[in-house]
């Protein structure tokens, strides 16, 4: 398949691309664009042929539903049955960002979109390429993350182009997403509010904002979640870069010993904080993905890391712990799912 690629300014998206995608979405076809958190590959949400292309271009199981993009208030409305305004105090605060909220869907959305789920995951974006081409399409957008199943999401040109060129109708290439991982999910369609993925928007602050916030074992677990299908997607191998990664969790000194041990027999990258890149050994290739006080700058660099096609060049990654605090949760929750191990020490 021929893939047009279509640049704009993500700051102030040019109608004429816009409209292009948007007429590819009207089409029913699939188009990749950015979003605040990672990349999606979207199609018409209403369109249940369009929506079958997306598991086939990611290779996805059927049985993982799609978060559903909208570009206001009203558009969300349409996609649930409960009524939005009771939770308006909320919608305030969160929306638009990277926070997608589940209800209960109504009849417009179809079954493929939610695998049958009774429920649906809604997300109304802030990133102004989002937004626009949502506006434009005059639909809400289906789009699960734009990688192949099981990879890294994709947070930047090159990994979108990687991945999906050749499988979608569209490309728009707008720069690297903002937060480098993927929106907080948090299920209201039940009796109390459950948070299912950390992201962004932390649990400390969500928890001001819903009193009585559960947070399931499963977010600080590397297991898969083996109860009752809460959120499909959690029981799937997620993250995976090409070579193992060893996530070492510890004190600094322990980490930093067991690491050296580690790579005393492999070819090692290490991820690590600027406070502790000195005291790995020096034969191993040292990623910095930023300081333990700025966990904003990790989280945005840290898939681009465990995608890099350098990677190859070695036979392990081994990664530091990060502080659980704030979007710390989510790095964390990541690493733990990319993770082929984890060594306690
Ligand atoms: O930041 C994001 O959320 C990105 C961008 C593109 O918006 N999207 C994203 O989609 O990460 P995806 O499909 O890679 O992850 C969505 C997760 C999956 O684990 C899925 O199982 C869960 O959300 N999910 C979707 N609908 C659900 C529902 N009705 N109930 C429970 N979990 C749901
Ligand atoms: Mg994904």
């Amino acid at each position: 398949m021929q893939t047009e690629m279509i640049r704009l300014d993500p700051e102030n998206p040019g109608v004429d691309g816009i409209e292009k995608a948007a007429g590819l979405i009207k089409a029913g076809e699939l188009v990749v664009f950015p979003t605040e958190t990672v990349y999606g590959l979207g199609a018409s949400a209403l369109d249940p042929g369009a929506v079958e292309k997306i598991y086939r271009a990611k290779g996805r199981p059927q049985d993982n539903p799609l978060i559903v993009h909208v570009s206001s208030l009203e558009m969300a409305g349409e996609c649930t049955v409960q009524d939005l305004g009771r939770y308006s105090s909320i919608l305030d605060v969160l929306w638009p960002g990277p926070v997608t909220l589940i209800f209960k869907k109504s009849e417009a959305i179809p079954a493929c979109v939610t695998a049958g789920l009774d429920s649906v995951g809604l997300r109304f974006p802030s990133h102004p390429v989002a937004l626009r081409l949502i506006e434009a399409a005059g639909v809400p957008i289906a789009a699960p993350s734009a990688n192949i199943s099981g990879r890294p999401s994709p947070t930047s040109e090159e990994h979108v182009i990687e991945d999906m060129n050749g499988r979608v109708g569209g490309i728009i290439l707008a720069g690297d997403t903002i937060f480098g991982l993927e929106s907080t999910i948090v299920d209201l369609s039940r009796e109390k509010p459950t948070l299912l993925r950390p992201g962004p928007v932390d649990a400390e602050r969500l928890g001001e904002l819903l009193p009585g916030l559960e947070i399931p074992g499963f977010v600080r677990a590397r297991d898969e979640y083996r109860g009752e299908a809460l959120s499909p997607g959690l029981k799937y191998r997620h993250y995976s870069p090409e070579i193992p990664l060893i996530l070492i969790e510890g004190s600094p000194g322990n980490v930093v010993s067991r690491a050296g041990i580690l790579a005393r027999r492999d070819k090692s990258v290490v991820l690590c904080s600027q406070e502790l890149a000195d005291y790995y050994p020096v034969h191993v290739k040292k990623v910095v993905l930023g300081s333990r006080n700025d966990l904003y700058a990790v989280a945005s660099g840290l898939f681009k890391a465990l995608r890099d096609r350098d990677n190859l060049n070695y036979t392990q990654i081994i990664s530091e712990p990060f502080p659980e605090t704030g979007i710390g949760l989510a790095i964390m929750n990541r690493l733990r799912k990319a993770a082929w191990r984890i060594d306690r020490v």
